[in-house]
């Protein structure tokens, strides 16, 4: 009875941490075009693919390219797509880029003229909030339908983790008490 208990316990906690490692994403970068120079009519694809998604820390970047490269680099190398100094480099393909924390992160290709054609990525990666409680209480009358339309919280998955403890605690002790009862 105890390790089915034991079993019960880790099936749940098995569940909770499920919950937080669901909320990390691998973004493919450019989704099924990849990593290429644009053509001449969408110079923009890189920005309007980063602005349709939502980067947190955690998350990571998935660049598929070929004969190209990835340089990160600087805000200036960005902006001027300098290639000679970057942050670091990779050519072999297929690179996954950890956002490893917050604020924005500069991409571009280290091929000739790529980056002047738009293969240049700025993604802005946010924190991760585990809980936040709303302190800020909006005046009522101002538009009463807004405060009953759920609040789009950054980090679901992790609060609904942590909103989990407890209840996974009060459950444990109510097995606990059962299989103890029990003669
Ligand atoms: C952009 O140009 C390419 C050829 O250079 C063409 O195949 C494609 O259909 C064009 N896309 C749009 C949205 O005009
Ligand atoms: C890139 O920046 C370096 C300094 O970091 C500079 O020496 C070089 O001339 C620049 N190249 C271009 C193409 O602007």
């Amino acid at each position: 009875m105890a390790s089915l208990l034991a079993l019960f316990y880790a099936f749940l906690l098995l569940a909770t941490m499920n919950a937080v490692a669901g909320d990390l994403t691998e973004f493919k970068v450019g989704d099924t075009g990849g990593w290429r120079e644009p053509d001449a009519n969408s110079t923009s694809m890189y920005s309007q693919w980063a602005a349709k998604n939502r980067f947190q820390v955690g998350d990571s970047l998935n660049f598929e390219y070929k004969e190209d490269s990835v340089l990160v680099v600087e805000k200036w190398g960005y902006h001027h797509c300098n290639t000679s100094n970057p942050i670091s480099a990779f050519n072999n393909g297929k690179t996954v880029i950890k956002l490893d924390k917050p604020g924005p992160i500069y991409f571009i290709s280290g091929a000739p003229d790529h980056c002047k054609n738009g293969q240049r990525l700025v993604v802005d990666v946010l924190t991760v909030h585990p809980t936040p409680p709303s302190i800020a209480v909006p005046p009522q009358s101002y538009n009463p339908t807004d405060s009953f339309a759920p609040s789009p919280l950054p980090s679901s998955g992790v609060s609904v983790a942590v909103a989990a403890i407890p209840f996974l605690m009060a459950l444990t002790a109510t097995l606990v008490t059962l299989v103890s009862g029990s003669p």
